[in-house]
Order: C-alpha cells, then sequence, then structure tokens
C-alpha cells in the first residue's frame, strides 16, 4: 500500500486529508472525532474576537439529483471564547501528537496579531494558517477578504504574522481576485511558509420569490455570502495551478474548493497541492467520507505503480500551459457507437444548433471524400431495430467534443484521434514565424 504520509513546509501528517477551517472544525471534540475517522489534520475554525452569528446563514443549489451542489453561507469566525479554543487545542495535540493541527487566524492590528500567535504557540499547534478570505460579515471590518484583495496589505500583515511566529505561516487566499498570482506571490514575499486556497466565491446563491429576499434569508434581509462545494472545484484547480507553475511561488499548497472524493483530491495534488482540504462535502455526508478518500487514492497510487502520494505531486503540472502554447493541429472526430445510441437525436440537435453541423441520421448524403466511419453500422441498426441513431460526418467535425457532453448514454459517443500525422504547430509558432497575426490585435 503506497504511503499517505506527507511533510507541508515542516508540518508531518499521516495522509493529505485536511478538515478546513469551518464549521466541522469548530470543537475539540470534533477535531478529535475526525482524526479517529482517519483525517490527517485539520484547520481550526478561525479565531479572533468572538462574533455574532445570523440565523438563518447558509443557502444551498441543488443540479438534478445532486443536493448542495453549491453551497453559500454568512457565517463568521468563531463565536467561542479564545482561552476555550486555545484549551482545546492543547487537549487535541496531546491527544493526538502525529496528526497535523493548524489554527486559522484573523485579528486586526499588529498587536493583536502579536499577542495571539504566541497564545497559539503555547497550545502546541503544529502550523497557522492566516484567513484573509471571508467575503462578508469580516472585510466589512477591514479583515479577511479586504485584506487577501489588497497584495501590500497581505504582505504587510503576513509579514507581522511570520516575525512574531515560530510556526510555519500558510495564508489563504481569496478567489475574489483577477490574477491569483498577485497575493500569492505577495504572500511567498512576506515570507509565508505555505499557501492555501480557495476561500469561498463572494456570491448571492438565489432569491426568495415568495418573500422576495436573497438567500439566506436573515428575516426581511440578506446579504452577499460565499460560494463553496462542487461547484466551485474548476475554480479552485485553476488557480491552484496558477499558482504551482509560478516560479516565483517556491512554498507548498494545501488545496482547497469542491473536494468530495478521492479523485476530486488526486486531481488537486497532481495539480501540485501537497495536502488538500475538504468542508462542505463533511458539512454534507459526515466524517466518515475520509475512509473512502484514503482507499481511493491508495489503490490509485498502486494502480499507477507509486510508492507514495509525493510521487503523485505536480505531475499534470507541466501538461498546464498558455492558449498559445497548445497543438492547432492536434484533432479529434466523434464516434458514435450505434449499438449504444438510443437515438434520442440530443447531440445532432446540439451539433446542429452550437456547432457544425456534421451530426446525422439516416441516408443524408455524405459529400464525396467524407469520411464516416459508423455510417453503414448506424444504417443497419435502423433497418433492423427501427431505432434511427447518428453517425457522424468526420470531415465536417471540427472536434469541439459538445456532442459527447450532452450524450446521456455512457460511452456512446468518443473523441478519436483524427489528427493523421500532422506535426505539431501553436499559435506562438505561426505568429514566431510571421504566418498568422498577433492575438489581441496588435498586429499593423
Ligand atoms: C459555513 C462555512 C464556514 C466557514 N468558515 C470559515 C472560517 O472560519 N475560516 C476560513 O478560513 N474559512 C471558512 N470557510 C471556508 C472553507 O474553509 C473553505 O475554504 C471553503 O468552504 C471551500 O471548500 P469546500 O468547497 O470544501 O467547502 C467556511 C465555509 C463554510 C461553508
Amino acid at each position: 500500500m503506497a504511503d499517505l504520509s506527507i511533510n507541508f513546509a515542516g508540518i508531518s501528517a499521516p495522509n493529505p486529508f485536511w478538515l478546513a477551517s469551518a464549521p466541522p472544525t469548530n470543537t475539540g471534540e470534533q477535531i478529535m472525532r475526525a482524526f479517529d475517522h482517519g483525517w490527517g489534520g485539520a484547520v481550526w475554525k478561525t479565531l479572533g474576537e468572538p462574533i455574532v452569528d445570523t440565523s438563518s446563514r447558509f443557502g444551498a443549489i441543488s443540479v438534478g439529483n445532486e443536493r448542495m451542489a453549491g453551497f453559500s453561507n454568512i457565517e463568521l469566525i468563531t463565536d467561542r471564547p479564545l482561552e476555550v479554543n486555545l484549551r482545546e487545542i492543547r487537549e487535541c495535540k496531546r491527544r493526538y501528537p502525529k496528526h497535523a493541527v493548524i489554527v486559522s487566524l484573523m485579528v486586526e492590528s499588529r498587536d493583536d496579531w502579536r499577542e495571539i500567535i504566541h497564545r497559539v504557540e503555547d497550545t502546541g499547534a503544529d502550523g497557522l494558517e492566516l484567513n484573509f478570505g471571508c467575503p462578508h460579515g469580516m472585510c466589512e471590518r477591514g479583515m479577511g477578504s479586504a485584506v487577501g484583495q489588497e497584495p501590500e496589505v497581505l504582505k504587510i500583515v503576513a509579514g507581522w504574522a511570520v516575525e512574531f511566529s515560530k510556526l510555519p505561516v500558510l495564508v489563504k487566499l481569496t478567489p475574489n481576485i483577477g490574477d491569483i498570482t498577485v497575493p500569492g506571490v505577495a504572500a511567498a514575499e512576506a515570507g509565508a511558509h505555505g499557501l492555501s486556497l480557495i476561500n469561498t466565491i463572494k456570491s448571492i446563491v438565489g432569491v426568495d420569490l415568495d418573500r422576495m429576499v436573497p438567500h439566506p434569508v436573515v428575516g426581511a434581509r440578506s446579504t452577499n455570502g460565499g460560494y463553496c462545494g462542487p461547484a466551485v472545484k474548476p475554480i479552485a484547480l485553476h488557480m491552484v495551478a496558477a499558482l504551482a507553475r509560478d516560479p516565483r511561488v517556491s512554498v507548498p499548497i494545501s488545496g482547497i474548493g469542491g473536494i468530495a472524493t478521492w479523485r476530486d483530491a488526486a486531481e488537486f495534488i497532481a495539480l501540485g497541492c501537497t495536502s488538500v482540504q475538504v468542508c462542505t462535502a463533511v458539512m454534507h455526508y459526515g466524517f466518515r467520507i475520509v475512509g473512502d478518500m484514503i482507499d481511493g487514492l491508495s489503490n490509485f497510487l498502486d494502480e499507477k505503480g507509486m510508492k507514495s502520494v509525493n510521487e503523485l505531486r505536480g505531475l499534470a503540472v507541466p501538461a498546464y500551459s498558455e492558449w498559445g502554447d497548445l497543438d492547432l493541429n492536434y484533432k479529434v472526430a466523434a464516434a458514435v457507437d450505434p449499438k449504444k445510441c438510443i437515438g434520442c437525436d440530443l447531440c445532432l440537435v446540439a451539433c446542429r444548433d452550437s456547432s457544425v453541423n456534421c451530426i446525422h441520421i439516416g441516408e443524408h448524403p455524405l459529400p464525396a471524400g467524407h469520411r464516416a466511419p459508423s455510417r453503414e453500422a448506424a444504417n443497419a441498426r435502423a433497418k433492423e431495430t427501427g431505432i434511427k441513431v447518428t453517425w457522424v460526418d468526420w470531415d465536417e467535425c471540427t472536434g469541439c467534443n459538445l456532442c459527447s457532453h450532452v450524450c446521456p448514454v455512457p460511452g456512446c459517443i468518443t473523441m478519436v484521434d483524427d489528427t493523421r500525422g500532422k506535426p505539431f504547430e501553436s499559435w506562438n509558432d505561426r505568429i514566431a514565424k510571421g504566418t498568422d497575426k498577433v492575438p489581441g490585435g496588435l498586429h499593423g
């Protein structure tokens, strides 16, 4: 079985699965129970001046049968007294010395940072995570994403934490910014020992059309919340990858955002993460999901012949490049399996209305010289069964992939390599050769 243990900027953990700073890490009792379930680490719910939360404070979007595909909250940081949290952190670390306990912090002034850091250090915690991400409630008070959106301010505040702390300092970034490398590089320049991302995305998750109040409803009002859960994974993956490939960022990354399965975790690790953090999936299904995550990741590593999770880290980063470096001669074509096709026509309609109209049914004429490998089989099936199934004109097909996404039958439409020996040539190659114009209209 592959070794799942990691070392994150000097913080060791039995596996890369950490709980993100959120309701599941609100108390010592919860975190210790989570460790018993197998979680390798936990980031304590953000400590600071205790706050008052609203009721309600959660909203959610369901997509088809998937409940909470997108989740939203207007919760603030901890509402528990600092002394109680510190006592529980100490107890947690005493009973689980091999697990990673990182404490999330958010306070205002330089003196506040100095004091809280020294008090947390006394608990034996393994590291700190600076919450520069909350997009509601705390930013109006000059903290959270208000810091994360101002690289110069972020640098100053992170610099204080690094100066005062003997522990590794992770900076947790907000996604509510145009270019994630700007705050990421500012944190690295401030001396941070690691980055965590993403925190939640500023959002309105929906509107109660009877009460005419956005969700989550707080009496007769609402406010913007922070969006997370499966829906945000693509945004988080992109931001993680942007930092992982940036040569100015050499510190480890803890990936957060929509992680619910071992496969999600493996994707984040392949894009450069050392650990991954989970919030919404645990709020939805409980601590027990980590069992499947551990088994799934171990099996995957074994199948790939990797002895340790560290071998997986960053493997997909080199393939993440600029658009201008992609191969313009690489070509795929859609192949419909006539035996699997149910004749629903969704691919045909999508292709006709949104693409190039290369999908056909029945005896539609094929222009001379065009190839349609499944045409005969499709028409034979129609004669046998009466089910009219689709076929693709490969010389019209642009390989856009749309049909394979709309097809409701798994494995019915596959994209087949149709490059036919053409050599690699990117847009940037064409610019260099002078055979194309510079993108963005800069040409004369
Ligand atoms: C209800 C709720 C409370 C949260 N509280 C905090 C917090 O106190 N500190 C923090 O850094 N992030 C907080 N987060 C953000 C999560 O740690 C995490 O960054 C985000 O939810 C994305 O991960 P996910 O898609 O797995 O939920 C909170 C998220 C939720 C849903």
